[in-house]
């Protein structure tokens, strides 16, 4: 071996040495979770549900600092250090420190050296001790196996909205998983992780936001507000969700028989404000996956679609396709909905008050909960309601508007119809009397509560119309 081939196997010894250190640091943290987040409370098995203590899984770390490299453009070891010496890294709830080891790892993984990130400064907030210990001791056993310090990673045991309030550093961007707790009655939000968003969104030297949310943050009128204060924070948009069935994200806690609180089921966004393009609104559709399909989702960037900054649904809308987003570019001056409906007469038929694959039509048979009535003018209006209501467009806008479970009256009756989508359907109104007519053919029934429910799945019924 000459010099040169030497000294290129020495360094690349010494980078497998690295990334092994920190894998080893990434599985430490893993593994710890459970243990970790019972400390720090007077009640081990209350503790973990109070304090919102459930840890991000390595593989979802992973994919989380991939969409934050792709939201900063970090896409080379130049890039990423002239990041880096512009940006304190600030983790709120840092737990045992999942996000700063895997942070390595993908900068470790562009190229980056113990020395190269000498300047990093990375803020590691709890309020749990232990964890914090946890994490000091796994960072020092990488300080110590390759001599180096990193002495701009600092733990600080703090109450992070306490934190906020006391430091005072610029081009902070906050990065990690925030607890999700239930707050008191007659609280600011309803849950935890919005009071640490806001905080967040009102510190002076903020530069940006990265963090895993509940989904809710999307849609749900409690949060209506915060993303009123996201929208307008001068920063760029970019928002990926995920389903929680089959899969789900956070795999941790299930064996554990205290968990009462469904945090390790939760649907979840990932969103990264900030980034280089302050006009940027861009969201992924609602993500669902097998099991087996996990390792591909979380190594894959998902599909983003722009969305309006003036959305009239006020959301983060979940685009479901580009029909979908394409159809709502154009669809500002369309009617709602709710203008072809009538508020008198007999239902002429309903829809069922959840879905999943396709949105159900029923035969109207008396009022109650579980599906929504349907009442038009006209045999005309009847068969074009019936025809958007079937409609991908429609199953798409639900997708991308809905909670992804319910279908809604509001939603039913803000969809936007163009005069272009009410031309084409009135022309197939003779259609639309025809598949109404012979109906059965389209029926599927299942059982629900003992009862047999019979709806109609007219996708193939329109599809070419
Ligand atoms: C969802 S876990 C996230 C841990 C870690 N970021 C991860 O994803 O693996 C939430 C963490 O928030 C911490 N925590 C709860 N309330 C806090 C507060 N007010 N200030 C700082 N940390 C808090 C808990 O101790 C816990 O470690």
């Amino acid at each position: 071996m000459n010099g040169l081939a030497s000294t290129r196997w020495k360094s690349e010894q010494a980078h497998g040495h690295w990334l092994g250190l920190i894998d080893q640091a990434i599985l430490a943290a893993e593994t710890a979770e459970l243990e970790l987040s019972r400390q720090g409370g007077s009640d081990p098995s209350q503790q973990r549900k109070a304090s919102g203590s459930y840890y991000t899984p390595a593989d979802v770390a992973g994919h989380f600092w991939d969409l934050f490299f792709r939201h900063h453009r970090i896409c080379d070891l130049n890039s990423l250090l002239t990041f880096i010496s512009s940006t304190e890294l600030v983790e709120p709830s840092a737990g045992s420190g999942m996000f700063v080891f895997s942070f390595l790892k993908k900068a470790a993984l562009l190229g980056a050296t113990p020395e190269s990130l000498a300047n990093l400064r990375f803020h590691v907030v709890d309020i749990n001790l232990a964890a914090l210990r946890f994490f000091s001791e796994n960072l020092r056993e990488i300080e110590r196996a390759l001599g180096v310090g990193f002495d701009g990673i600092g733990p600080d045991q703090s109450d992070f909205l306490e934190w906020v309030n006391t430091s005072a550093f610029t081009n902070v961007v906050f990065v990690g998983n925030p607890p999700f707790v239930a707050n008191p009655r007659g609280a600011r939000w309803r849950n935890l992780y919005a009071d640490f968003v806001e905080a967040m969104l009102s510190y002076r030297g903020i530069k940006g936001v990265s963090l895993i949310v509940p989904l809710s943050v999307c849609f749900s009128r409690d949060y209506a507000d915060l993303r009123a204060a996201v929208r307008t924070a001068g920063m760029g948009i970019s928002a990926s969700s995920y389903d929680n069935i089959p899969d789900y994200l956070f795999k941790a806690g299930k064996p554990d028989s205290t968990n009462t609180n469904r945090a390790n089921s939760q649907r979840c966004t990932i969103l990264n404000l900030g980034g280089p393009d302050p006009m940027l609104r861009e969201a992924s559709p609602l993500l669902s996956w097998l099991t087996a399909e996990r390792p591909t989702l979380l190594s894959t960037v998902p599909t983003f679609r722009p969305f309006s900054n003036d959305d009239p649904s006020g959301q983060i809308p979940r685009p479901a396709s580009d029909a979908l987003a394409d159809y709502m570019h154009d669809a500002s001056d369309a009617r709602p909905f709710r203008t072809f409906l009538s508020k008198i007469g007999k239902p002429v038929f309903s829809v069922g008050g959840v879905a999943r694959n396709y949105i159900g039509i029923r035969d109207y048979e008396a009022a109650g909960a579980g599906c929504i009535p349907i009442k038009t003018h006209s045999e005309e209006e009847r068969g074009l309601v019936l025809q958007i209501l079937s409609s991908k467009l429609f199953y798409d806008y639900w997708r991308t508007y809905g909670d992804g479970f319910h279908v809604t009256v509001d939603l039913i009756e803000r969809f936007p119809v163009t005069d272009t989508l009410a031309r084409r359907l009135e022309s197939n109104v003779n259609l639309a009397r025809q598949v109404w007519a012979c109906r059965g053919s389209f029926a599927k029934e299942k059982l629900n509560s003992g009862r047999v429910i019979r709806s109609y799945d007219f996708r193939a019924a329109f599809e070419k119309a």
